[in-house]
């Protein structure tokens, strides 16, 4: 009955950990991928004042034309030049989902980067597309010698993110530039996730479509809002390509919500560095504590994540061991080709987060 498609997408790994986490009792859970704080009370109220007003209709296809506007501008100034079109989206993953039915053909290579938001690797072989994973380890950075070798004429995309889930990498211009520059000689285009942008800790967020025109950039109000129930992202993009993914999201999605929309025009107003400066304290207490008990990992330079090796074992029996001391982290196989190591999302309060490093000094050695 059903299609092979289907069968495409395997969701064992974090189905697994949903699992085990579920049998624990009061966890310290450093496994979610989302802020702990709440959506800003003025970006609530201007969600309940459109529903209120009536504001509840499909919007246009492509989205709010003052909320499009207004995402064109904020990108302009940030990417530093003006890109020919936008949409809304609904979310990142919904951006992804019509970015690779636009352009992934099947047979078409991807370039993914390794560890990768495991999204990407389902949705390109839900495309009858081909995953092909650049290493990034031990660093988490992409380097040119590590893509260009895999590049032929079935190449047609790659994927970038920076900052990166799950590692928390950023990437400096220079290796932007230089993924660019590879992108432009190869005719390979490039599609920029950056849900993480405004969790950049140590330098301002640079984004993949300063340096490639043929790029599509994919940003969201997820994370920077904690708004992941409200579904809204947008891209921005070359016309050509945007006009494709709006004739898919009228067929599929049909529009971002509506009161989603509205509140995002709200959203996009407020200062979001105290939630900034909040993380990169966490960030700060646990990579230093982790450094402290003698865990190999690299600091991560945004999103709100931290991505160590395990000192022992397999990801799954470091993991396992963990969940047995109530502290909920994810094996990196889930993200990765590899199994050696594991995901620590520091998005929760203090003191879960030092219980959370208590389990992880005291399981640093096999027991
Ligand atoms: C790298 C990355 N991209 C995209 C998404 C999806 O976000 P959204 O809620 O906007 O669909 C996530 C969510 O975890 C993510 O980590």
């Amino acid at each position: 009955m059903l299609t092979k498609r289907t069968k495409l997408i395997d969701a064992s790994g974090i189905r697994k950990v949903f699992e085990l986490g579920q049998s624990v009792e009061n966890p310290i859970n450093l496994s979610i991928g989302q802020p702990h704080f709440d959506v800003p009370q003025e970006v609530q109220e201007a969600a309940i004042s459109a529903i209120r007003s009536g504001r509840n209709a499909y919007t246009l296809t492509q989205g709010l034309p003052s909320l499009n506007k207004k995402v064109m501008k904020a990108a302009a100034e940030s990417v530093g030049r003006e890109f020919e079109s936008s949409m809304i989206t609904c979310g990142v993953s919904g951006g992804l989902v019509l970015a690779f039915m636009a352009l992934v053909e099947p047979g078409d290579e991807v370039l993914c980067p390794d560890p990768y938001f495991v999204m990407y690797k389902h949705l390109i072989n839900l495309f009858g597309g081909k995953p092909v994973y650049y290493d990034t380890y031990p660093d988490f950075i992409i380097r040119g010698e590590k893509i260009e070798p895999l590049i032929n004429e079935r190449t047609k995309l790659i994927i970038v993110s920076s900052p990166a889930n799950p590692t928390g990498a950023v990437h400096s211009e220079e290796e932007l530039q230089e993924i660019a520059r590879i992108a432009k000689e190869r005719d390979i285009f490039v599609v920029s996730d950056e849900i993480y942008a405004l969790f950049s800790y140590d330098d301002p967020h640079l984004s993949m479509a300063s340096y490639a025109d043929n790029c599509l950039l994919l940003g969201g109000f997820s994370k920077s809002h904690s708004l992941t129930g409200w579904r809204l992202g947008f891209a921005l993009g070359p016309r050509e390509l945007l006009t494709e993914m709006t004739k898919l999201q009228q067929y599929t999605f049909v529009c971002a919500p509506s009161f989603a929309q509205e509140a995002a025009l709200a959203a996009m107003d407020i200062d979001t560095s105290p939630w900034r400066n909040d993380y990169r304290k966490k960030r700060d207490l646990v990579y230093s504590s982790l450094k402290e008990f003698g865990y190999r990992l690299e600091k991560p330079g945004g999103a709100f994540y931290i991505f160590p090796e395990c000192p022992w074992g397999t990801d799954e029996e470091f993991t396992a061991e963990a969940i047995k001391n109530k502290l909920l982290i994810i094996p990196g196989s889930v993200f990765s080709e590899r199994n050696t190591h594991f995901r620590i999302s520091y998005a929760a309060e203090d003191e879960t987060i030092r219980r959370g490093l208590e389990v992880l000094k005291k399981i640093r050695s096999r027991g």
